[in-house]
């Protein structure tokens, strides 16, 4: 039989079932989960045990360069989310079973019940829930009549869905620098960014660190705009003890997989404290539908689907939780790697409550750094590697290298470093262990 460019017979080695599944999944390319499988790490956990042993102790297993690879790799995964299943346990079958029973998959009990929920989390009265957070961010501005001939500030280094949503509602994006050290907006370059146009502010919440809202209000309140908060990162976070996602005119927020906050799949909201703007939002997501075949407006369809509604309340009340041990991991990084030269830590603004969706540390070797984080079993992101205005989807918008250069800074030298639910202090220590042997191999 021959695999992944291997051929396996009865008289090269004894291949388990497992064994076999681990080539196939290798040879289309999904060597993650080979790896969970070799390692135990993954829903795998229990069953393979034994055959990562038997992987190892056999040496045609063990001297096959990419199962070697294999079997010295992933130490530490950038993010898992075993910890949180384990914890959910049998409620989440349950939760997703009734969703089954009930039959109403659109727009049903589940889906309201979960926008009170989070409502009440985030201490507001409304919550729309969306198909994800980029549809969030597009109907927050068309709720408040952005379009054609406006300007939306956006800080520059942010994912892209916060300048896409800007695009798509038919808007300008005006880019401005973040500032260095918390990576979130520099409210110095937002005042400069106004003119007659601008119409709204969209403070994103980078990597789970709310903005310096209390200076963005001000801003927008002497220019009168808008502040649209980008809460997709940072679910949980507060700015001197107002929730995040709150403090805007109209918020959205995405629960992708891999959110403080996720789903098993595409989903988001939207929150105000503001009724109309939220029947407006109501609307928008569901084709502009007021009673059925009543079409308002154009809208769009971007409903939060029932399961994922399930699986979201089955999650929100382990939030608080999960942020705080996402809080302690952090802190465990940061006592870790202070003595650190070469290494620039995440900064903290004052008043704010981080969430640490992510982790970024800094450095000017950052690609060697990455390197050798991997080659001792330990994964990273960069988050994000092209800023939007040098991405190619963006050209129209008119900004080219080197109009941004604090972004292309940081884009060229941050690091994400592994950061789930249920990482243990010994991985963190593990890591910091490689990046101290990394600083020191330098001679600096
Ligand atoms: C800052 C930010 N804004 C918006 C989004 C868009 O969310 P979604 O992927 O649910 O459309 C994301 C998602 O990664 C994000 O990180």
């Amino acid at each position: 039989m021959k695999v992944a460019g291997l051929n396996f017979s009865s008289s090269t080695c004894a291949v388990g079932k497992t064994d076999l599944h681990i080539c196939r999944l290798m040879s289309m390319g999904l060597l993650r989960y080979a790896s969970e499988i070799l390692l135990g790490t993954g829903s795998y956990k229990r069953r393979c045990r034994m055959d990562t042993a038997f992987c190892l102790s056999n040496p045609f297993f063990s001297t096959y360069a990419p199962i070697k690879t294999l079997l010295n790799s992933v130490q530490v995964p950038f993010f898992s989310l075993q910890a949180v299943h384990d914890t959910l346990g049998e409620s989440l079958f349950q939760k997703i079973n009734h969703v089954i029973e009930n039959k109403e998959f659109i727009l049903n009990k589940d889906v309201a019940a979960f926008e009170e929920e989070y409502a009440a989390f985030s201490q507001t009265k409304f919550c729309v829930g969306t198909g994800n957070g980029l549809d969030a961010l597009k109907i927050c501005l068309k709720c408040l009549n952005i379009g054609e001939g406006d300007e939306v500030i956006v800080p520059a280094h942010t994912y892209i869905a916060s300048v896409l949503a800007v695009l798509e509602a038919g808007a300008t994006p005006i880019l401005v620098e973040p500032d260095k050290s918390t990576y979130n907006l520099d409210v110095g370059a937002v005042e400069k960014a106004i003119t007659p146009q601008t119409k709204a502010i969209m403070a994103v919440h980078l990597y789970g660190q709310p903005c310096n809202m209390d200076a963005i209000e001000k801003l927008a309140k002497k220019y009168t705009i808008y502040i649209v908060e980008d809460n997709a990162q940072a679910q949980g976070a507060g700015f001197n003890g107002r929730p995040t996602g709150s403090i805007g005119h109209i918020n959205a927020t995405s629960f992708y997989p891999t959110k403080n906050l996720g789903a098993m799949g595409d989903a988001g909201a939207i929150t105000t404290n503001d009724s109309a703007l939220a029947e407006k939002a109501r609307l928008l997501r569901n084709v502009g539908c007021s009673a059925k075949y009543h079409h308002e407006v154009i809208g769009y369809n971007s409903r939060l689907d029932t399961l994922q509604a399930a699986i979201l309340s089955c999650k929100l009340p382990y939030l608080n939780e999960w942020n705080a041990e996402r809080k302690k991991a952090a802190g465990r990084y940061m006592e870790n790697l202070k003595y650190c030269r070469t290494i620039t830590l995440p900064g903290l603004a004052t008043g704010a409550q981080h969430v640490y969706h992510l982790f970024v540390i800094r450095h000017a070797k950052r690609d060697a750094l990455q390197q050798h984080l991997l080659q001792n079993g330990i994964q990273t992101l960069i988050h994000y590697p092209i800023p939007n205005h040098m991405q190619q989807a963006l050209k129209k918008t008119g900004y080219k290298k080197g109009d941004f250069p604090v972004t292309e800074e940081i884009s060229a030298t941050c690091l994400s470093l592994p950061l789930f639910i249920g990482i243990t202090a010994e991985q963190i220590d593990y890591v910091c262990e490689k990046i101290i042997s990394f600083e020191n191999s330098l001679s600096v």
